[in-house]
């Protein structure tokens, strides 16, 4: 049986472009990806104050924090992986429908997912921002910041990206950033004029 056939969709009376009008700024949903300890939660944090203080409503969607509530139930699987991806998806497509612009730090290793979240947004109003912080695998490693690729190594992590689980790399992102050559100020400027450029903000 069709668990959805006795739902149906109530038509909100203030609309998403209403509130790009109030906010002044029109909503997006900025995806981050990359391989643990390429910079995603720095960045994402740097530029969530940096919007913030020029009064722009702005949210992260970080994967650790995500993680110890909506998705604390989910682990590293590909299976796994692809709900936390798809519930993060569908919260990002509400905030953005909510005038918020979004920015989202995840690993989402698999292309598919990356895709997937993608088909929520309208692709003319250039909602859907793929931003992927291209760092060797070996600065990764030496940055370390968790101590997880040493874990990993050890065997005590298993399918830890990069190590035992695969990355796919993003085909045609729209932002790459080497995070490996640049310094966090310059990679948030990077995102900063590209939402200029588009108009975003
Ligand atoms: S994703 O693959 O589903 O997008 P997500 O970004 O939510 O991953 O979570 C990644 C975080 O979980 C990492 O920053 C790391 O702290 C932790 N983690 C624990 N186990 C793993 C693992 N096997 N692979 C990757 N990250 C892991």
């Amino acid at each position: 049986m069709d668990k959805n056939r006795n739902i149906k969709w109530h038509k909100a009376k203030v609309t998403k472009k209403d509130r790009w009008m109030q906010n002044a700024h029109r909503s997006a949903l900025i995806w981050i990806t990359g391989l643990s300890a390429s910079g995603k939660s720095t960045i994402a944090t740097e530029l969530e104050r940096s919007l913030f203080v020029d009064k722009i409503n702005t949210f992260v969607l970080d994967g650790d924090n995500v993680r110890h509530g909506l998705c604390k139930d989910l682990g590293f699987s590909a299976e796994s992986r692809k709900e936390n991806l798809r519930r993060v998806g569908e919260v990002a497509k509400l905030l953005v429908d909510a005038g918020v612009l979004t920015i989202a730090a995840f690993i989402s290793p698999y292309a598919a997912d990356r895709d997937s979240i993608r088909s929520l947004f309208g692709a003319d109003e250039e909602e859907f921002i793929e931003v992927y912080l291209k760092c060797d695998l070996s600065v990764c490693e030496q940055r370390d910041p968790k101590g997880l690729y040493k874990k990993a190594r050890a065997g005590e992590i298993p399918q830890f990206t990069g190590i035992s689980d695969p990355y796919d790399e993003p085909a045609a992102p729209e932002i790459i950033i080497e995070t490996d050559r640049l310094s966090v100020p310059d990679s948030v400027d990077i995102i900063i004029s590209h939402l200029k450029a588009r108009k975003i903000i």
